[in-house]
Order: structure tokens, then C-alpha cells, then sequence
């Protein structure tokens, strides 16, 4: 069976693959007629047990563009709150006759421990702090989007990287093409050791956005930390706010991204959000494809 678990067990083909299979969905939703049917004997579950707009419409859309039939699943509406265990849960619902699962949840490492417990493929949609594949592809692609080529691009992803599975897929992604990756946040929010990835450290985003072609501006995890981790909102978006003035000490344009939910006023203002160089979007408009491509070529591995 084939998971696709974390951008961690990928190689360097298989985002090329992705990404050339992503290209050719995205000329098809691009059309007037958005469907395709490759995937009509196929049954899909999403499973979100935490929180998502993006990434859950994202896959539902994929899904129903590949005309795979859908069911959503939501945790807090389930009956998980009357005690059914991850294992109990995935198993009825595979029972149905469900070829494929894709699961958001707040446990790091949850996909990995289901796809050993029951017999088919899971996309891993973001659990906890460990990582969050399909967003870093499609950051990744956005980037080959816009800039022509990921390898031997500078990007630094600014924030919370201490609680971000978006900061971790993006960092094993972006190395895995060639590019060179800096992490720019208070010392309070950057992992021990994070060096040992391969990426450097700044804490002086100045400093950051004047070396980077790509800025990747994380939210604040508020929700994932004790708060004595924190430096105030106000000290940090004092230090670590991507504004205007800071952009203007610039000598060019660089790229800007963020993966969504933004906390407007907090790490971007809202000029630099909605500016032309912001693809922010575009990372959403292009999860589409990435997911289309990342979801049929694994079933294509499912024998039917
Ligand atoms: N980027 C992202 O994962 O957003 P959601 O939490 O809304 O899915």
C-alpha cells in the first residue's frame, strides 16, 4: 500500500513526479469542464480530527475533480467523543468499502502509527508539529510557479518554527530540490539543533529578508504552546512582522508566502498580505493540483 506519510520518506523523483502530474490537473481545472475521470471506482475519507479550511476543502476538491467518490468524516461531530479509538474508527469506516484515507490530527506521528494498523493508503493532512506534506509541495510548487526553479533558490521561513509541520515539510521539500533554506524567529521558537536539517539560523529578519528571494511567514501556534514560550504578540510582531517598511529597505522585490490561517496585523500587515508579490492564492489555488496529482498516482498503486 502507498502512503504518502511525510515529505520526509520522499526522494527527489517523486516531487519531480508530483509536480509534472500537478501541471497537467492544473491545465484541467483551468478548463471550463474542471473534471476528470480517473478516479470513479475509487472512495475517499477525510478524516479531520483538528481544525482545517484549506487543506480539507483543498482534498474534497481534488477528490471530486478526480471524480472519486467523498465522505467527511469531523471528529468533533463524531463518535470518537464517546470514546471509539483512531484504529476502531478508520477500520469501520474502511468496512465501507473506502479505498483511501487522508487524516488531519493534532497527534504528531498519527498517520504513521495508523498506516501500521490498517490495510490502506493515508495522506497525511498535517499531525501536530511533525509535518504537513501536501502543503509543503505545494509551496514548493508555487515557488517553481513563480520563480521558474526551486533549486538554488534562498527562502526563509519566519516565525513559529519550533510548533510548525508546515516549517519541517517546507525545510525537507526545499532541500531535497536544491534550494538553500534559513529559519528567522525569536530564540524561543526555533528547535534546538535545528541546524543539523542543513538550513542556517537568523534572528534578525532585516537581516533575513535582505539575503532571501522567498519569505514564508509563519502564524504563531498559539494553540500548540504554554504560553510562557511566547514573547508577547506585540513584541513579536515588533521584531518579526513582515510590513512595508521593512520591505522597502529592500534593494528588490522578494516573494512573499504564508500557508494560511494569516493573523493579519500579527506576522504580515495587511498591505503585504494582498501586495502583487504576495502569492499567498496562489498556494491555495495550486493545492488543488498538487493534491490531484498526490492522490492519483497513489491510487494508482491501490489494486482493485
Ligand atoms: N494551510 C493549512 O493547513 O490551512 P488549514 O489549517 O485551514 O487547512
Amino acid at each position: 500500500v502507498n502512503h504518502l506519510l511525510g515529505i520526509k520518506y520522499l526522494q527527489k523523483e517523486d516531487v519531480e513526479l508530483i509536480f509534472k502530474t500537478a501541471d497537467h490537473f492544473k491545465e484541467v481545472i483551468n478548463r471550463p469542464i474542471k473534471k476528470v475521470p480517473s478516479l470513479q471506482d475509487i472512495t475517499i475519507a477525510n478524516l479531520f480530527f483538528e481544525n482545517s479550511t484549506r487543506t480539507r476543502l483543498s482534498f474534497e476538491l481534488a477528490e471530486k475533480r478526480l471524480s472519486a467518490d467523498v465522505v467527511n468524516f469531523s471528529a468533533a461531530s463524531s463518535s470518537v467523543k464517546k470514546g471509539e479509538t483512531l484504529i476502531d474508527t478508520v477500520n469501520n469506516i474502511l468496512s465501507m468499502k473506502v479505498d483511501m484515507v487522508v487524516m488531519r490530527h493534532p497527534n504528531p506521528g498519527a498517520g504513521i502509527f495508523l498506516s501500521r494498523h490498517v490495510n490502506s493508503s493515508i495522506i497525511n493532512a498535517g499531525d501536530g508539529a511533525h509535518e504537513h506534506p501536501t502543503q509543503a509541495l505545494l509551496d514548493s510548487y508555487s515557488i517553481r510557479e513563480r520563480l521558474g526553479e526551486v533549486a538554488g533558490k534562498k527562502v526563509v521561513i519566519v516565525g513559529d518554527i519550533l510548533h510548525s509541520r508546515v516549517a519541517l515539510s517546507n525545510i525537507f521539500a526545499l532541500k531535497l530540490q536544491g534550494a538553500e533554506v534559513k529559519v528567522c524567529g525569536p530564540k524561543t521558537l526555533l528547535p534546538k539543533h535545528i541546524e543539523s536539517l542543513g538550513v542556517t539560523v537568523e534572528t534578525d529578519l532585516t537581516k533575513a529578508l535582505q539575503w532571501c528571494d522567498v519569505a514564508n511567514m509563519l502564524r504563531v501556534q498559539n494553540e500548540r504552546m504554554d504560553i510562557s514560550y511566547f514573547p508577547s504578540t506585540r513584541e513579536y510582531a515588533q521584531q518579526f512582522q513582515l510590513n512595508k517598511k521593512k520591505l522597502e529597505q529592500l534593494d528588490r522585490e522578494i516573494v512573499i508566502m504564508h500557508p494560511g490561517p494569516i493573523n493579519r496585523g500579527v506576522e504580515l500587515t495587511s498591505d503585504v498580505a494582498d501586495a502583487e508579490n504576495a502569492i499567498i492564492l496562489d498556494q491555495v489555488q495550486n493545492g488543488v493540483a498538487v493534491r490531484m496529482a498526490v492522490i492519483y498516482l497513489l491510487a494508482s498503486g491501490i489494486s482493485r
